[in-house]
């Protein structure tokens, strides 16, 4: 296991009726409230209401940024950092998935900066010193943005989705109650829990190779995600198999899992320009990436795509190369995704051969996987994945 220091200071409210935490925690932050939320769905299903009674009882000025749009645009920031300055923003409160609390992170953050937010943080990469207060109410299990210090945001002119990350950006709490979630659409149900499974891989395939429990912590949140989303799709409203799809969200991109790694995360790169480009839905984009990337990598981390295709996919050994178990855990992943209903490739969502080129030139790559890629492998991913 590689060293490692480990500070994460959200506070997490978990369960049925944990709104009822709302008012104790609000009562450290001055009165005038920002509420973010996106299309409209916390308005069909009872939570704004809810939420709108808790933060009149505590007095608190209630201002309102609606309409934030998956995969977030910087313009909705802008908007939302006027209305701070405008008001006075004491407290922001996000309700909703990874899309409206990444862009309430970002208003945070640029809310208490003269200069443009989006140069300064997202291009320049620039430390964030100040941030207005931020809590959550999370409604989809996906992003781990409710415990986590990531903020991704796009700029659809130029086609750049980037993410930021600051300590500043932690949510100082965030209420998780399963039930919220009942209402979600079965696609976005299966597109926050590809993105969950992706969360996973890219901290599981990279090195350390030793026996370490971020592993086997990995392939314990794996496991839950695909017996609990069998679950979940049968019966949208089973308590237990929402709870353990919401705390596998958490965990999965708090940070614990990939301690002591090295972590890879190419193919959110890969996804984030693909969305950057066709605004598809973040897990859509990634069942897409995730096996062709695989197959590309895998012959780097042979041991590593062996242990996962045994200890995931109960792949039987008996007679065959470790290659042989590696591919078959793959293309297991693979028929995975098929099975749930997801797309694998670039033209179930309408992304033509053509486009992969100017699509490549605009991923950024990390290279700290097992494989040192250069836009030439992006590229051949991508037409494995046409
Ligand atoms: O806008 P509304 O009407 O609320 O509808 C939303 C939206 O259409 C709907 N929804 C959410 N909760 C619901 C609900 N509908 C009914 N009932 C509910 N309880 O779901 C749709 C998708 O929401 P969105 O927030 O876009 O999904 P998600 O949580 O997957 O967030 C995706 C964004 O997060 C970024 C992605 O790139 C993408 O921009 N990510 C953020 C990360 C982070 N901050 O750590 C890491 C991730 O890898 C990812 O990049
Ligand atoms: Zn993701």
């Amino acid at each position: 296991m590689n060293n490692f220091n480990y500070y994460n200071p959200t506070k997490i409210f978990f369960g049925e009726n944990s709104i009822e935490n709302l008012s104790e925690q609000l009562k450290a932050y001055g009165e005038n409230i920002l509420l973010t939320y996106g299309g409209g769905s916390i308005k069909r299903n009872g939570i704004y209401p809810s939420v709108i009674k808790i933060l009149k009882n505590e007095n608190k000025n209630v201002f309102e940024l609606s309409g934030i749009m998956s995969n977030p645009r910087k313009e909705k920031v802008y908007e939302g950092i006027k209305i701070c300055k405008e008001n006075n923003i004491d407290f922001i409160l996000a309700i909703g998935g990874g899309s409206v609390i990444d862009c309430s992170k970002a208003i945070s953050a640029g809310s208490k900066i003269d200069r443009d937010f989006w140069k300064a943080f997202f291009i320049n990469n620039e430390e964030c010193y100040d941030a207005t207060p931020l809590g959550v109410i999370l409604t989809i299990p996906a992003t781990g943005s409710e415990m986590n210090l990531g903020s991704v945001v796009t700029d659809w002119e130029k086609n750049l989705k980037i993410g930021y990350m600051s300590k500043m950006l932690y949510p100082k709490f965030s209420i998780l109650d399963p039930t919220y979630t009942y209402t979600l659409p079965k696609e976005q149900t299966i597109y926050g829990s590809i993105d969950i499974l992706a969360h996973v891989f890219e901290q599981y395939f990279s090195e350390p190779n030793d026996s370490n429990l971020s592993y086997d912590l990995s392939e314990a949140i794996i496991k839950n995600v695909i017996e609990n989303l069998e679950i979940v799709l049968l019966n949208p409203t089973d308590y237990i198999a929402r709870s353990n799809l919401m705390w596998c969200s958490t965990m999965a991109l708090n940070g614990v899992i990939g301690l002591g790694k090295n972590q890879d995360w190419t193919s959110h790169q890969i996804e984030h320009s693909l969305s950057a480009f066709y605004d598809i839905p973040h897990g859509a984009g990634l069942a897409i990436v995730f096996p062709s990337w695989m197959k590309y990598v895998y012959k780097h981390g042979l041991n590593k795509f062996v242990r996962y295709a045994i200890n995931v996919w109960g792949v039987d050994i008996v007679n065959k190369t470790d290659e042989e178990i590696a591919l078959e855990g793959i293309e297991k992943t693979k028929e995975y995704f098929v099975k749930i209903g997801a797309p694998i490739t670039l033209t179930e969502v309408g992304i033509p051969k053509e486009d992969i080129d100017r699509i490549t030139e605009k991923v950024f790559l990390p290279n700290t996987g097992y494989m040192k890629m250069t836009k030439e492998d992006v590229k051949n991913i991508l037409i494995a994945a046409i």
